[in-house]
Order: C-alpha cells, then sequence, then structure tokens
C-alpha cells in the first residue's frame, strides 16, 4: 500500500472524534501521503491546532481571513492542490452547510472550490445520525457522487451505543488508498451475499440459521479496498455496511434474497455466495400465530427453496461464480462435488466446530477449483477475506481475460 505523493486535504470538524484524526494524520503520511489540515472552528474545541500541525508538517488552516496564510498559498490554490478531500471527523453540522452549498467558512468553501473527490466519515450521536434531517442531507451529497464512509457501530463518547462512530483512522487510511486505485479488483463489479435466511411459520416464528454475515461483510469491505464496485445483499444480520460498499440490500427470505441477487447478477462480473440460504421453506406461511395443540405434535410441511447459485450457473451469461461450503467432515470431497454439481468456478469450503464457522470470527478456508486448490490457515475472518479477494481476483483474470 502507497500513497507516495497523493495530496489529501484533511477537514476536521467538530466533534469528539477529532482526536482520531491526529491519528489518521501520520497513518496517511506513514504512507507517503502529504497531508494538509484544515480545521473547522468548532474542531479547534476539541484539538489544537498545534497538534495537526506537529503531525502534517504543514500550517493548519482555519479562517478564509488569514491575510499571512492566504499569502503563502490561497484558498482556491489549497482547492486546486488536492487530489483528495477527506472529512473527518463530519459533523451533523457540516454535512448540512455541504448538502445546501454553504461557503460560510475556510472548509465549506474549499469543498465548493475543488474539483476533487469529496469524502466524509460522519460521527455524531446515534440519535442524530438516524435523524430524517441528517438522512436526507447525506442522500444529497451521495447523488452528487459525495463517498460516505462509515460510520461504525458501537460504543459512543456520549455513552449511547449505535451507529454514528466515526471508522478507526487504519480504516479511513485504507480507504483512501483504495480511492486512488490500482487494486487486484479495479473496475469490476462484485455482488456478494451475506447472513443467514429466515423462513418465516407464522407472524412471530421462523425458520433460521447460525450465520452470523460476518465473512461475508468482510469480503464485501476486502473487495472494495481492491477497487471492486461492491453490490452486497444482506440476510437479516445487524451488521453496518462496511467502508467502501456501493450498495446494500437488505433482504428476510431466501426467496427475496434469490430475487434480489439475480437482479443485481446482470450488472456483476462476480457473484460470491457466501449467504447460508435456508434450503427449505414452511410450504404456507399461517397468516396468524399458530397455536399450541396440547397432547398432538406438529407437523411442519417445508418446501424446497431455489437455490441462487445453480440459477445464475443456468443462465447462458453469468458472472464468475464463487459458492461456499460449510460441512462439518469430509470437507474437500463435498468442495469438488459441490462445485461440479452447481456449476461454480471457485468454491471455498470451511470446517465448522471448534471455534470455527458459523458465529465465530475466525476461519480456515480450502479454495477449490477446477484444476487446482489451495488452504488458508486459521486466520480472523477480515484476514482471510482479503486472501480469498486475492485469489478471486487471479483466477477471474485467469478465466476470463
Ligand atoms: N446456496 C444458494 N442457494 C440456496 C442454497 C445455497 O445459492 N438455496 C449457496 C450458498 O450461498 C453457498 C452454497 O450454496 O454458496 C452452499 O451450499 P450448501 O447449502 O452447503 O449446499 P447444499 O447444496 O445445500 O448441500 P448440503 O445441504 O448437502 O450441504
Amino acid at each position: 500500500m502507497s500513497l507516495a505523493q497523493r495530496r489529501i486535504l484533511l477537514g476536521v470538524s467538530g466533534g469528539i472524534a477529532a482526536y482520531k484524526s491526529c491519528d489518521l494524520v501520520r497513518r496517511l503520511r506513514g504512507l507517503g501521503a502529504e497531508v494538509r489540515v484544515v480545521m473547522t472552528e468548532n474542531a479547534t474545541r476539541f484539538v489544537g491546532p498545534a497538534t495537526f500541525q506537529a503531525l502534517s508538517g504543514e500550517p493548519v488552516r482555519i479562517s478564509l481571513w488569514d491575510d499571512s496564510a492566504e499569502a503563502a498559498m490561497g484558498h482556491i490554490e489549497l482547492a486546486r492542490w488536492a487530489e483528495r478531500i477527506l472529512i473527518a471527523p463530519a459533523s451533523a453540522e457540516l454535512l448540512a452547510r455541504l448538502a445546501h452549498g454553504h461557503a460560510n467558512d475556510l472548509l465549506s468553501t474549499l469543498c465548493l472550490a475543488s474539483a476533487a473527490p469529496l469524502h466524509v466519515a460522519p460521527a455524531m450521536n446515534q440519535q442524530m445520525w438516524a435523524h430524517p434531517a441528517v438522512q436526507a442531507n447525506l442522500q444529497t451529497l451521495r447523488q452528487r457522487g459525495v463517498l460516505v464512509w462509515g460510520p461504525a457501530v458501537g460504543e459512543q463518547a456520549c455513552g449511547d451505543v449505535g451507529s454514528g462512530r466515526m471508522l478507526e483512522p487504519e480504516a479511513l487510511r485504507d480507504a483512501m488508498v483504495a480511492s486512488f486505485g490500482g487494486g487486484m479488483l479495479d473496475g469490476l463489479r462484485v455482488l456478494i451475499s451475506a447472513g443467514p435466511t429466515y423462513e418465516d411459520i407464522d407472524p412471530v416464528r421462523f425458520i433460521g440459521n447460525r450465520s452470523s454475515g460476518r465473512m461475508g461483510f468482510a469480503l464485501a469491505e476486502a473487495a472494495a479496498l481492491e477497487g471492486a464496485q461492491v453490490t452486497l445483499v444482506a440476510g437479516p444480520v445487524g451488521l453496518p455496511t462496511p467502508a467502501g460498499v456501493g450498495v446494500r440490500v437488505d433482504v428476510r427470505s431466501a426467496a427475496q434474497m434469490h430475487a434480489a441477487v439475480l437482479n443485481a447478477a446482470a450488472e456483476a462480473d462476480i457473484y460470491i455466495g457466501t449467504a447460508a440460504v435456508g434450503d427449505y421453506r414452511p410450504a404456507e406461511v399461517a397468516k396468524r400465530k399458530v397455536k399450541k395443540q396440547a397432547g398432538a405434535d406438529l407437523v411442519l410441511q417445508l418446501a424446497e427453496n431455489p437455490d441462487i447459485l445453480a440459477s445464475l450457473s443456468a443462465q447462458a451469461a453469468h458472472p464468475f461464480l464463487v459458492g461456499f461450503a460449510a460441512e462439518t467432515h469430509d470437507v474437500l470431497i463435498y468442495a469438488h462435488e459441490k462445485l461440479q454439481r452447481k456449476g461454480l468456478d471457485m468454491i471455498a469450503a470451511n470446517q465448522v466446530g471448534e471455534g470455527l464457522g458459523f458465529e465465530a470470527s475466525e476461519n480456515a478456508l480450502s479454495v477449490v477449483w477446477d484444476g487446482g486448490s489451495i488452504d488458508l490457515a486459521r486466520a480472523s475472518k477480515s484476514v482471510l477475506a482479503r486472501q480469498l479477494v486475492g485469489i478471486v481476483a487471479e483466477r477471474f483474470r485467469a478465466a476470463r481475460p
């Protein structure tokens, strides 16, 4: 990874996450980037300009009306200098000003005066983040091509728990590297399904499975970091959308996932099916809650769900297909068999149990394709995701030069 000689303008607005942006400056410079920091007045209440000045090695700018700074590098010159503008943290107030095109301080003026791609890393209280006014502003910015990185879900400085934490400096640095391209999946569109499916029995009960969605979400993040345009179709999981994922479609049942994937597949070069799709659904979904009949067993009739991968491989023109298989035994034998039976280009098989696979943070994979295989040793799902994305990119280029 390198950002050698890349010119990044880091905007810091007022929020407690501003302290994390100090580390971000270090990390960007660590990869060779030139970083110039512009702070809003409010940001200076959280972190002193001297800190950013020392870390960036450049004067920090705050005001439009600073004559000596304007004489050294005028604000229009600074706007032209930047190859990327990243605002981290981006407060609700700053997002509102950007959405409405305000130019009432140096940072907002620079955003209007620069042709450089604009990225924002929002940080705010979860209640503020969820407010329709904030979401409407984000929608406006997204429609204008602004990339929104994060926020993450978790514990907040105010004691709340929820969505609104700024992404960690490392994740922002990686997203910045990816934004300059040079990734293994540059220009490719990758579709990923993740998580379980829920098959409703009645309004209060369903049949589900223990898939956490973490492997698929890690793959979505890894693919985006390699420059792919990522669409993520997610079953019911409580996970935040990873940085860089372009489109997320939330579904519940296998039938919905089947429809969402087939709909998006026409626009995809690669499909990675990590979702644990329910093979069966209740033949009838009761409209009212099924009542217990004391003393009698209940028989549930199940109907077979369509197989998403098989539906795709049956199409004349379909994306490069990567399947997943979770097995408790004879992993490789089943992997080869599924590769053939489902007409896949590649399959990643894992052994579940003993702290691996479902609900676990670690995994180990055997990746198999026609004519080769590779074992990826036990590691965190994010490390495995990066390795797997590398193999997918290589096999894709070999299969479809
Ligand atoms: N899959 C799918 N559509 C389904 C079921 C599974 O696309 N209706 C995909 C999963 O996303 C995953 C792979 O198939 O990539 C997993 O296959 P698996 O369910 O393990 O295989 P089965 O054919 O169900 O075989 P078995 O139940 O015998 O393991």
